[in-house]
């Protein structure tokens, strides 16, 4: 831990600049993530050591210039754009039935959670944990920021140019253009909007 600090500078996202050891410091961390059938990252992303990414079985894809920060947990069938950033501690789990799609410059502030399922719970005999899990798709369009500790439920769809506010948690579908917060959250004013009030 203290040597990885060492190498990358303590920041919270990997950025090299024109430093080679911490160009191979992310250049291993991209191997530690496609050394696992099933995940394709391309060659400009910085993925952090730290971060663990395995696709469970599915397809994992991370494009151009996408930066992984330490701590981030990105699991099964996900499939991350180009210059889009997931910071520390924030866990984007994926499953069968329930793959996690994410556009080009989506930002992920850290301590976001996006898991694409839910335990069933319908009958009271059986223990929840051996109900079997009930998994829909998640999908984050582009240009989004999602900002920390947003919590984001299974099915939903968040609109493109959309911000969604710390803390949030996110249970439907959320409109292009929005700015949404609380919990549950709720759409309270569109971008578009107030760019026609500015002009
Ligand atoms: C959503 C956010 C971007 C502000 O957007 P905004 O459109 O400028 O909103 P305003 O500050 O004008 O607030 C509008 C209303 O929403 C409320 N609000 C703002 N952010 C909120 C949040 N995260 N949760 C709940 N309510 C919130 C405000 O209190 C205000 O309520 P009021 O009208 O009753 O006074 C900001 O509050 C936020 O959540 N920032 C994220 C910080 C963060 O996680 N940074 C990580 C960086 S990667």
């Amino acid at each position: 831990m203290t040597l990885s600090i060492i190498i990358d500078g303590g920041l919270s996202i990997p950025k090299c600049g024109r430093n080679p050891l911490r160009w191979l410091w992310f250049r291993w961390g991209r191997y530690l993530a496609v050394r696992h059938r099933g995940v394709r990252v391309h060659r400009t992303c910085r993925i952090h050591p730290e971060a663990r990414i395995n696709p469970r079985g599915g397809q994992l894809t991370i494009g151009a210039r996408t930066r992984i920060a330490p701590g981030a947990c990105i699991q099964g069938p996900v499939t991350i754009g180009e210059d889009c950033t997931v910071q520390i501690y924030s866990v984007i789990v994926a499953v069968r039935g329930g793959p996690i799609t994410i556009g080009n410059d989506v930002h992920i502030a850290p301590h976001v959670m996006m898991i694409a399922a839910n335990h069933k719970f319908v009958d009271t005999d059986i223990p929840i944990g051996k109900q079997g899990i009930e998994a829909a798709p998640i999908t984050i369009e582009d240009d989004v920021w999602v900002a920390g500790r947003v919590m984001i439920t299974a099915g939903v769809r968040i609109g493109r140019g959309s911000v969604i506010g710390a803390g949030a948690v996110v249970t439907k579908d959320i409109p292009p253009w929005s700015v949404a917060v609380g919990v549950p959250a709720r759409v309270i004013r569109t971008r578009k909007a107030q760019q026609s009030d500015n002009a």
